[in-house]
């Protein structure tokens, strides 16, 4: 096996030998040899040890730098260059060499469209017939296989190795589920060799890690990688305790077999027991081709396997024959590789946060990195417990992984590039905000928080800024900066004085004011301020949030464990905060939705006499604390029964959800575009062309004060206005 060693050497020899040849400069040279071993260094890691030290998409970027290095020098471009090689070099394993019959090639890759539409355009020139049909297949992102079947009997598995020469897996891959051992069904050929690709299922990939770990050992980073190191265990009982499972992609040598197309080949092949891919699909033009690429971006983890692209061949063997190949990879196939789902980059920190009851989280700080379409640079870090359980030190290079829409999540650290500058992370004992020793969690050893929810500054804020959410008060002119400017300013020492605010606090709230203008009515100007339309807004919003439903009002206390759902079934069960503040723990542990855990929170919660007090203030306020009728509106009398309102531009005493639901409680239906069929268009301001369509169908058009009427007392009063205002005009 050439060491590391040689392989950079090898390297620098084609450096000094191709110093005598064409323009490129020493700076040249020298890239090209760093990138060499790079790339070298990079496969010996991912094929050889299966631990890879780069994310796919560096080692792609790598390749990318080196290809373009090559087509400028070509002279650069020697055999011995990983741009000609498939896979890693040969290398002594525990397991015996096997040559395959016809050599396992690689795939050039594309990631954009425009490169995609180029590869296709070019392919078709090349070819002497027009129009070719492609065959579409999703890129399984697993561990190449190669099968010999002799007389239909399975008698050797390899793996991929160079190409040529790969290491005999035999025992390992009879043990895989759907993997045929012998052949079924008419015309076996006598002899055959076809190509897979062995994946870990996604579904038993997070019990495979929490078993490894529970029994000390180190989890996989990914299901690649899980699939890797499940095949090469010299013990192929490990093998089959594993859920592997194989999708074949082609065949490589063959005799006594009369085939015509790729496609014509996996029918063949599913005849004959092989499992091949219910994704692939033959189409003719390259519009079908780019829309099978979009449709698997949309729907990539919809399959049982990880995807990293599609793949694209000619179908007809024959026109893949009069393309042939490179050294390295066929001219008739192409892969597209999405966005990386998964990067490395550097753990800068490990910092806590504190959350809205309290807990304390720790959380990753990350060079930012793009992945999946956006930068990322934070990732939760759930507990202590979950830091060690991913071993990941601070300093390390780790594994990020974001699917999609899905949280950002670091699967773990790169061992092998540690240099020893790393440090451990300790979670601290006291709170980073208010100094108050942290505590245990009560129902789990994992979790910590800061006891002091009264005046913990982090606490108070996340409390603000929750019940402002649109899950509790829904007060839009309450943010993250709304919040804590009310508190920094003093206005608010906690949630309890919400709702008694006035202009006069107001305006000693920089971030509420705007400098007066002469317009401004003199009264209202405090040293030279007065409130700014925000300040406006959030005295109107909160106005309207003390006619919440009694569960947004409990969302809005903060107990723990009292989310929406749990919310809704109490203030169902209970209908006012005095009676489920009266219920015994059994009595609310027996609510529909709310188990022991919730009960005894809500129980506790009001044990505390600063609880007692916000819930007393807010409903001197006027908070709304019993729901008279249902929160469904039940009882709410039910003025506009059969009617569609549309609600367009702004309002002051509603937000756009508060209007919604104002419309829907009463019966109606809140519609979001204009058509004959709406009973009423409610115009605020900056209404853009939704009150246009309305005037041109002639439309019952309200204001904010005819929407306030129409809630009361239904249509019948409003069109009687609006007829008497449109007869006076017209
Ligand atoms: S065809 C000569 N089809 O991707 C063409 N390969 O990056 C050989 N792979 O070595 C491959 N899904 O292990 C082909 N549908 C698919 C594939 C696929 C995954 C792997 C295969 C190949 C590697 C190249």
């Amino acid at each position: 096996m050439p060491s590391d060693d040689d392989q950079i050497s090898s390297a620098e020899l084609q450096l000094s030998e191709s110093a005598e040849i064409g323009e490129a400069s020493l700076d040249d040279k020298h890239r090209w040899s760093e990138l060499a071993s790079l790339i070298n260094d990079a496969q010996e890691a991912y094929y050889g040890q299966d631990a890879p030290t780069i994310s796919d998409a560096e080692y792609d970027g790598l390749m990318r730098e080196l290809q373009d290095l090559e087509a400028r020098f070509p002279q650069l471009r020697t055999p011995e260059s990983p741009t000609q090689r498939v896979g890693a070099a040969q290398r002594i394993t525990d397991f015996a060499p096997v040559t395959h019959l016809a050599r396992l090639l690689s795939l050039d890759n594309v990631f954009n469209t425009q490169e995609l539409v180029d590869w296709l355009t070019r392919t078709q020139r090349l070819l002497a017939t027009a129009d070719p049909s492609w065959l579409c297949e999703v890129k399984i992102d697993g561990l190449a296989v190669d099968l010999v079947y002799r007389d239909g009997r399975l008698t050797s598995a390899a793996t991929r190795g160079d190409g040529r020469v790969g290491e005999d897996i035999t025992p390992n891959v009879a043990t895989i589920a759907g993997v045929p051992h012998l052949l079924q069904g008419e015309h076996i050929p006598a002899l055959l060799e076809v190509r897979g690709e062995v994946f870990f299922p996604i579904e038993g990939f997070a019990d495979l890690n929490a078993s490894l770990v529970e029994s000390g050992k180190a989890p996989f980073a990914n299901p690649r990688n899980a699939a890797a190191g499940s095949l090469r265990q010299k013990n192929p009982a490990v093998t089959a305790s594993r859920p592997l499972q194989m999708l074949v992609h082609g065949i490589g040598a063959y005799e006594g077999l009369d085939v015509r197309r790729q496609s014509q080949a996996y029918e063949f092949l599913a005849g004959w027991g092989f499992p091949t891919s219910p994704a692939y699909k033959v189409v003719n033009t390259t519009d079908e081709v780019l829309q099978y690429v979009s449709y698997y971006g949309e729907h990539r983890h919809d399959l049982k396997h990880e995807i990293d692209g599609v793949v694209v061949k000619v179908d007809e063997l024959d026109r893949q024959i009069e393309l042939g190949e490179t050294s390295r990879a066929p001219r008739w196939a192409i892969a597209f590789k999405y966005p990386p789902e998964q990067v490395n980059t550097k753990l800068l920190d490990i910092q806590v946060n504190v959350g809205r009851t309290g807990r304390v989280t720790p959380f990753a700080v990350m060079e930012p990195v793009r992945v999946a379409g956006s930068t990322v640079s934070r990732a939760t870090l759930h507990n202590a417990w979950e830091v060690a359980r991913k071993g990941v030190l601070i300093g390390d290079t780790v594994v990020l992984r974001k699917a999609g829409d899905v949280i950002p999540e670091i699967l773990g650290p790169v061992v092998e590039l540690r240099d020893g500058t790393e440090r451990s992370f300790v979670m601290p004992t006291h709170c980073p905000i208010c100094g108050t020793e942290l505590r245990p969690e009560k129902e789990s050893d994992k979790d910590i928080r800061c006891p002091n929810s009264k005046s913990c500054p982090a606490q108070l804020a996340e409390r603000l800024f929750g019940l402002a959410s649109r899950q509790s008060f829904d007060i839009e002119a309450l943010g993250w900066e709304g919040a804590k400017a009310l508190l920094t300013s003093g206005v608010l020492s906690n949630e309890a004085g919400l709702f008694d605010l006035d202009a006069e606090q107001l305006i000693g709230v920089p971030l509420y004011t705007r400098a007066a203008k002469k317009t401004d009515p003199p009264e209202q100007v405090v040293d030279g301020r007065v409130l700014s339309a925000s300040g406006h807004k959030l005295l109107a919003n909160l106005q309207t949030a003390k006619d919440q439903p009694l569960w947004r009002v409990l969302v809005g206390l903060s107990i723990r464990h009292v989310g929406p759902s749990a919310a809704r079934a109490l203030a169902e069960r209970f209908g006012s905060m005095d009676a489920i503040r009266s219920a015994s723990v059994e009595e609310l542990a027996t609510t529909d939705g709310v188990g022991l855990i919730i009960a005894e929170a809500v129980a506790e919660w009001f044990t505390e006499p600063w609880h007692i007090d916000v819930v007393e203030r807010w409903a001197k306020a006027g908070v709304r604390m019993a729901d008279e009728s249902a929160e469904t509106g039940e009882g709410l009398q039910q003025t506009l029964a059969g009617l569609t309102v549309v609600v367009t531009g702004t309002l002051t005493g509603f937000t756009r959800d508060s209007a919604k639901e104002a419309i829907i409680v009463r019966g109606g239906k809140a519609a979001s575009s204009v058509s004959r069929k709406t009973d009423f268009v409610v115009v605020g301001e900056n209404a853009g062309s939704k009150a246009d369509k309305a005037e041109e169908l002639k439309l019952p058009i309200l204001d904010e004060e005819g929407f306030v009427r129409l809630l009361e007392s239904g249509p019948a009063t409003e069109i009687g206005s609006l007829k008497q205002s449109q007869s006076i005009e017209g």
